[in-house]
């Protein structure tokens, strides 16, 4: 009896590590149908993930800011549009940074009042 108690608790010790180091560092991946790798340190994904801060901005009436995009993928939407998912990293105006998943859909090159912001989300 004590013996299983003891293995229950290191079970569960175990699994609480794990959920630790699953919640820290923790990068979403993109879902499966976004096949194409963006460069993340290009202009143009800076431009759209800049795009998609200040509409969240805009729509909630919250000061945030573009810090970075760690991961940007798209897939293609027809007439020459894509969708793109991105990972990226913002700031609001006390400082504090957080980490967001953004989708988007939007022609490369085109002005940013056709593009569209379809979702906003903390990852935390
Ligand atoms: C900034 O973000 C932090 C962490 O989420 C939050 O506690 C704080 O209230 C925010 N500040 C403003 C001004 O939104």
């Amino acid at each position: 009896m004590r013996q299983s108690a003891a293995a229950v608790a290191v079970v569960l010790a175990l699994l609480a590590a794990a959920a630790a180091v699953a919640m820290v560092g923790a990068e979403p991946s993109p879902p499966p149908e976004y096949t194409t790798q963006e460069d993340v340190t290009s202009d143009f994904v800076k431009q759209v993930c800049k795009f998609a801060v200040t509409m969240f901005g805009l729509g909630h009436r919250v000061s945030i800011y573009y810090v970075s995009t760690s991961q940007c993928w798209s897939k293609p939407a027809g007439d020459g549009a894509n969708y793109y998912w991105a990972v990226l990293t913002a700031r609001n105006s006390s400082g504090a940074t957080g980490k967001y998943v953004t989708t988007m859909w939007g022609i490369p090159g085109s002005e940013s009042r056709t593009w569209k912001l379809y979702t906003f989300d903390s990852t935390y």
